[in-house]
């Protein structure tokens, strides 16, 4: 069981010296009956994309099924969030067979109604180049008429939620210090705005996140050091390939994540190595729970995503030659 991981500052004399602690779950985190109430100080996940296409087609029946999915993750997150914290939803309405789901509105009233409040609300901007579905924009091309528009997306949602007021007062001063934001770096890259302009990772074949939809690290980066601090516990819910356990150990907090795909188990802890530099002594350490509610997934739903792509190929190769 997990109570507060808060109190693991390991302050040596020459500087600080914190050994990060990273538990990660496949398990289903609709119970994540391993944390404790009040043992998260900041959650950053990004919740599967509804029955998207080219990472999770059919993963649910229907879109009220995902939407209870969310809502049973939404009241864990309550339960194990310390008072007055925070929580980032990276989300996007979904565009499935032709029809777009209000995910973010949904994601959003879920989290009211799981008892939070509403804080804030960042656009992350991708590139232009950076779209991963078809250019949609391109019927007004063929078509250049009236009523044909739709836009190419490159954005996605950040949701933040807050659970109830902060005490400023219950850091204690060095800790604060040790948290300080870089001022150069929080006006030079404009984190003080509601859209954020970062690059997306594209889950290319040779990367470690191919078929994962992983979020880039300036993400839980920003994030980590916006809304925690040193020593504190980092949460994500929906794991995928550990892009924010990974950023939890550069900058000194603890993590924990739930990954329901058991296929995922090697690429999590790679990309958690992944941080280890030879140079220094490893000053994290990692725990990999296995439980029964995990099951393999990837190879599946990746079967599933080559398949529809060679149909939709077949489908335009005939229409061509009609
Ligand atoms: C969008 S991905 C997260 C990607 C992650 N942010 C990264 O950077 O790699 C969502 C993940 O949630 C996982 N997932 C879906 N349902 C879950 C559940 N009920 N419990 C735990 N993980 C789940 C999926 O297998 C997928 O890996």
């Amino acid at each position: 069981m997990i109570k507060n991981f808060g109190i693991n500052l390991n302050n040596k004399e020459m500087g600080r010296d914190i050994k990060t602690f990273h538990k990660l779950i496949f398990g289903d985190s609709e119970n994540m009956r391993e944390l404790e109430v009040g043992s998260v100080h900041l959650v950053i996940t990004s919740p599967p994309y509804f029955n998207a296409p080219f990472d999770y087609p059919d993963l649910y029946k229907t879109y009220d099924v995902y939407l209870d999915k969310m809502r049973k993750v939404a009241k864990e997150i309550k339960r194990i969030m310390v008072k007055g914290r925070i929580v980032c939803i990276v989300c996007d309405d979904t565009l499935v067979k032709g029809k777009k789901y209000p995910v973010v509105a949904d994601l959003t009233k879920i989290y009211i109604e799981a008892g939070l409040n509403y804080r804030d609300k960042i656009i992350w901007i991708k590139p232009e180049g950076y779209i991963r579905i078809s250019r949609r924009s391109g019927v007004v091309l063929q078509h250049p008429y009236p009523m044909y528009f739709y836009p190419d997306n490159i954005q996605e949602t950040i949701l933040i939620f807050q659970n109830g007021e902060f005490d400023y007062r219950s850091i204690p001063q060095e800790i604060r210090e040790n948290s300080k934001i870089n001022l150069r770096e929080y006006q030079e890259k404009k984190w003080y705005l509601t859209t954020w302009n970062i690059v997306n990772v594209l889950p290319l074949k040779t990367r470690l996140e191919n078929g994962i939809a992983a979020f880039p690290d300036e993400i839980p980066s920003r994030l980590i050091k916006l809304f925690s601090y040193e020593g504190e516990t980092v949460l994500d819910p929906f794991m995928g390939s550990g892009t924010t356990n990974k950023v939890s150990a550069q900058l000194r907090r603890n993590s924990v994540g739930y990954e329901i795909d058991l296929e995922l188990a090697k690429i999590v802890k790679e990309k958690i190595d992944s941080r280890q530099n030879d140079l220094f002594e490893k000053d994290y350490e990692v725990e990999i729970i296995i439980r029964d509610d995990a099951k393999p997934l990837r190879n599946q739903l990746q079967n599933k995503v080559k398949t529809q792509k060679s149909v939709a190929k077949n489908v335009q190769r005939n229409s061509r030659r009609a």
